[in-house]
């Protein structure tokens, strides 16, 4: 939600989404960032924000903003961030001197120190290039945030439509390695993967297709830029109903084989499964659970 609209601040109140992210970078204009830490900081402080992960973007290290904009929003409103996002992450030492400031912040406002987490986003070809150690750059990292517009025009994609497979080639699915490569960075050092914006608001097909993609491959959620593409990516990103019943199925009867019957691998219906099966069904199940699904059936051995 852009900051320097607190008629959208206000309504960020009121969407079924998991997180919601203020924003002080893109979405501001250069002439309104004053007037939008301002209002962010009143938006933290006097909104309900129940229920719901509340982030604050800052502008990118290379601006002359991020630091008044980190300074302000912690100090006006530190104790209701869950996290700050820093856009446009190019190596460890970005994350660092945020995680820096924000100790300094804390210390000097009786915060607890290390409370506010911090998600990277990973916008160009050095950032990418530097997935690992930007996931390993601080404690307080809990997420990676694939930035798509900004990172095609940084590799000089030939396309205007974000997220879109680029006219001309028609070879596989251009954005594969940059998801896997965000994914396996995440992955390795505990943080979660998020997909980033599809711009075109009216077209919810096209936001599923894209949603499904990084979905698929297992990243945690993806990002909602109007009230329509919620709903629909709260349903791209839970399991079907089918597949979460499969999963608690198999959780049930992993458990019950193994500690009732002794058996390490063992059929479930024509399917065999064994402890790496129950890993996957943990995943499955987590999401559904998270998702708020329940149980259409129950395992009989
Ligand atoms: C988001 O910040 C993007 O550049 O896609
Ligand atoms: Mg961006």
């Amino acid at each position: 939600m852009p900051g320097s609209s607190p008629r959208f601040l206000e309504k960020a109140q009121t969407l079924a989404a998991d997180e919601v992210f203020l924003d002080l970078e893109d979405s501001v204009a250069p002439a309104a960032k004053e007037e939008a830490r301002a209002n962010v900081v009143a938006a933290l402080r006097d909104g309900d924000w129940t229920g719901r992960t509340v982030v604050v973007r800052v502008n990118d290290l290379t601006t002359r903003w991020t630091y008044r904009d980190v300074i302000e929003v912690v100090e006006g409103a530190g104790d209701r961030l869950d996290c700050v996002m820093l856009p446009k992450v190019r190596g460890a030492s970005d994350v660092a001197w945020l995680d820096v400031l924000l100790g300094q912040i804390e210390r000097a406002n009786g915060l607890p120190e290390g409370r506010i987490g911090i998600e990277a986003q990973i916008e160009d070809a050095r950032g990418l290039v530097a997935a690992d150690e930007i996931a390993a750059s601080s404690p307080r990292l809990e997420t990676l945030v694939f930035g798509p517009a900004d990172f095609m025009a940084s590799i000089g994609m030939r396309t205007l439509v974000v997220g879109e497979q680029p006219p001309g080639y028609g070879e596989g699915d251009a954005y594969h390695y940059i998801l896997m490569r965000i994914l396996m960075a995440a992955r390795a050092h505990g943080l979660q993967a998020i997909d980033g914006p599809y711009l075109q608001i009216r077209d919810l097909d096209g936001f599923r297709r894209v949603a499904r993609r990084s979905a698929a491959l297992g990243f945690d959620g993806k990002w909602v830029l109007h009230p329509t593409q919620v709903e629909a990516a709260n349903e791209v990103f839970s399991p079907s109903q089918e597949d979460y019943d499969h999963a608690e199925l198999i959780l049930d009867a992993y458990d019950y084989y193994t500690t009732v019957e002794r058996r390490g691998a063992v059929m479930l219906g024509d399917e065999m499964i064994d402890e790496a099966s129950r890993k996957m069904a943990l995943v499955v199940a987590a999401k559904g659970r998270a998702a708020g699904l329940s149980r259409t059936t129950e395992f009989t051995p």
